[in-house]
């Protein structure tokens, strides 16, 4: 074992460098124009798999993102574990909000700057420093799988799953895709939330009027709109949507001064909602704003907006269904309209939640990984964020037992500006799921 864990440490060199060659490649999914840079991205991960040893390595894609396989199979009579990640990322957003550009990977203070070096391609080195440690010949099968459009829904994940069915099935798959409790305390994370979006249209006027001349008598849509959007919540900023689900979350110590240092509120910004904080993130319905179209300010004169669009999002809380809380914000949006404003709704995404039983003998190899790697025993946590591939994959393999790691911690800020990898964390990850292949042997 403790070869096991130098071995991780030789390794760590390289699979650095080449996490910094995939963090160079602007693979947002999302942005169309660069769809040619995930194209490529996928191609880069498959190099890196061949080279590690796979053998069996190919790109596939059913109509959306390219997703890597890669293969190595089981000894006889031995488990296969399945190692997921994706190698798309989140647009990166101003380029001028970052400290460092962000596909130029820069290393401060012990961790790595740039677009997706901690979400989620740390996921894929994370696989790649466990199987070198192993030498490529890990005791248990591995089957590698690198999606290539999670951040924008995994639209294509069922057709995928299903084309690749064989190859794909797994006594154990790992999803390095989540984060941990702190730099120094490694998590399971054993709840996941769902989402469901929509667009909501709000119309008071087929084109606009002179603001002063009908102000006062013609409501604009706009004023519509934010009226709208406030109905959602109520005073204290709850969830006000009636039929959303609600279910418990373990009640880790989360005392208001670490979630102010955590997430960067600004001074006298107070947290909305009621009960626990771990409830609120990881058991409860959520909705936001994310985007709004509206008239630009620059463009803006004494007019009535005819016309408002806003972007709304739900993360649905474990055990309640996505699409039945899509309908619940659906059917709420279009009946608290005020004055009468038209409302369409046009749906967008839906990823369901999920609920781990981590308990038996896995979780247990597992939690013992963890301790030996980090010094340290694990937490379970929740998060208030979604893999839609979980649900997808246990309903397409149930008896598959699914393990949730990553390398994020609470100075990630994944999805945001400067996200970034804390390097200590992924030595320590890497060892863990080096250990844990071999436990499961
Ligand atoms: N890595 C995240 C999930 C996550 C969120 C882990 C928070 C730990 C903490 C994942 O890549 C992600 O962002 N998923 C999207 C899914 C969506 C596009 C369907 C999300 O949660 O918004
Ligand atoms: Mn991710």
């Amino acid at each position: 074992m403790g070869d096991l864990v130098e071995r991780v440490r030789d390794v760590l060199p390289s699979v650095r460098r080449d996490l910094e060659d995939l963090v160079r490649i602007e693979s947002v999914w999302a942005d169309h124009s660069r769809r040619g840079e995930v194209e490529r991205s996928a191609r880069a991960v498959a190099n890196l798999l061949s080279a590690a040893g796979f053998h069996d390595v190919e790109t596939v894609a059913e109509g959306g993102g390219p997703a890597v396989i890669a293969r190595h199979p089981a000894p006889p009579g031995a488990l296969t574990v399945l190692l997921y990640a994706h190698h798309d990322v989140q647009p990166e957003g101003d380029h001028g909000q970052w400290a460092s550009p962000p596909f130029e990977p820069t290393e401060r203070g012990g961790r790595l700057y740039g677009r997706g070096t901690a979400d989620d391609k740390a996921g894929i080195a994370t696989h790649l420093a466990a199987f070198r440690a192993h030498g490529g010949t890990p005791p248990v099968g591995v089957t590698v799988f690198v999606e290539g459009e999670e951040e924008s829904g995994s639209p294509s994940l069922s057709r995928l799953l299903d084309a690749h069915r064989d190859k794909l099935a797994a006594d154990v798959i790992v999803l390095a895709d989540s984060g941990n409790w702190s730099t120094d305390v490694p998590a399971l994370t054993v709840s996941l939330r769902g989402l469901a979006d929509c667009v909501v249209e709000v119309e008071t006027l087929d084109h606009g009027l002179h603001s002063g001349m009908w102000g006062g008598v013609v409501p604009d849509a706009l004023m519509a709109m934010s009226r709208l959007l406030a109905s959602l919540h109520d005073d204290d900023g709850n969830v006000a949507v009636s039929g959303l689900h609600e279910s418990t979350a373990a009640a880790l110590e989360y005392p208001p001064e670490q979630v102010r240092e955590e997430s960067g509120m600004l001074a006298g910004v107070r947290e909305i909602g009621s009960g626990a904080v771990t409830e609120r993130l990881w058991a409860k319905p959520s909705i936001t704003v994310i985007g709004i179209d509206t008239t630009p300010i620059a463009q803006s004169s004494n007019t009535l907006t005819s016309r408002a669009r806003a972007k709304v999002s739900m993360r649905v809380a474990p055990g309640g269904d996505a699409k039945a809380h899509l309908d619940a914000l659906t059917r709420h949006l279009e009946s608290h309209a005020p004055w009468g404003a038209r409302v369409t709704v046009t749906p967008g995404d839906i990823g369901q939640p999920y609920a781990i039983d981590a308990t038996g003998p896995v979780y247990d190899a597992a939690r013992a990984a963890f301790r030996e790697a980090w010094g340290t025993d694990s937490v379970d946590l929740g998060i208030g964020g979604s893999i839609p591939f979980i649900a997808t994959f246990a309903e397409k393999f149930p008896d598959a037992k699914i393990l949730v790691t990553g390398v994020e911690d609470p100075a990630t800020q994944a999805h945001s500006v400067d996200e970034s990898l804390h390097l200590r964390v992924l030595e320590r990850a890497a060892m863990a799921e080096a250990l844990l292949l071999e436990k499961l042997g």
